[in-house]
């Protein structure tokens, strides 16, 4: 098995229970073993304002942003569903990553999106809003299998543990599918 891949984590919730953080620890501890897939923090990110890409005025932490995801060999995002779209901090921190122009590092990343909800469509909304910025962003998204993680209050044990086993295959077999199309990408 060749190197280490290291899978930026941009999770699309700030609040410090989220479901979205104990989704990526579960996907974390069922992955291949190569495969580090850690959670990039958006929360700390100024809202995008292109006014600010000047050196002197560029915030620190976008600068900080951007070095991370561009470090990574691909890019998991984890999101929630907020009125059937991605929350505004993860909207947010795609458009960061997006500029200045031409530096993208988000450009032919091998990506992939996984949306949790406590509802029944799994943030069905969120994740192909989602996927729709990453069309225009050229990131090479994988396909399958699509991951819309519904019921999500009852996935979890109160150590973090995924509850059934049957979730626990799915999360394991897509992880094994990240690190599988990373493959592809990459080589
Ligand atoms: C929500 N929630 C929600 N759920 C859903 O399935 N579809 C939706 O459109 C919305 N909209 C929405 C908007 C806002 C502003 C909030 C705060 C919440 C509920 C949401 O799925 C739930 O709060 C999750 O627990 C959020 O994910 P984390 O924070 O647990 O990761």
């Amino acid at each position: 098995m060749s190197a280490t891949r290291n899978v930026a984590v941009p999770v699309g919730s700030l609040r410090k229970g989220a479901y979205s953080r104990l989704t990526d620890n579960a996907l974390m501890a069922l992955a291949p073993s190569r495969v580090r897939a850690g959670i990039v923090e958006i929360g700390a990110l100024p809202l995008y304002n292109q006014d600010l890409e000047d050196d002197a005025d560029r915030p620190p932490a976008w600068a900080e942003f951007r070095t991370q995801v561009k470090a990574a060999d691909a890019v998991l995002f984890i999101t929630p569903e907020y009125n059937r779209s991605v929350p505004a901090g993860l909207k947010n921190a795609i458009d960061v990553g997006s500029r200045p122009y031409g530096h993208s590092v988000w450009d032919r990343k091998p990506g992939t999106v996984l949306s949790i909800s406590p509802g029944g469509i799994g943030g069905f909304g969120a994740n192909h809003h989602l996927r729709q910025s990453l069309v225009f962003l050229n990131v090479l998204p994988m396909q399958q299998p699509e991951a819309y993680i519904g019921g999500i209050a009852d996935v979890f044990e109160a150590d973090g543990s995924v509850v059934n086993e049957a979730t626990q295959n799915f999360f394991r077999d897509f992880m094994a599918a990240v690190d599988a199309w990373i493959e592809t990408i990459l080589g």
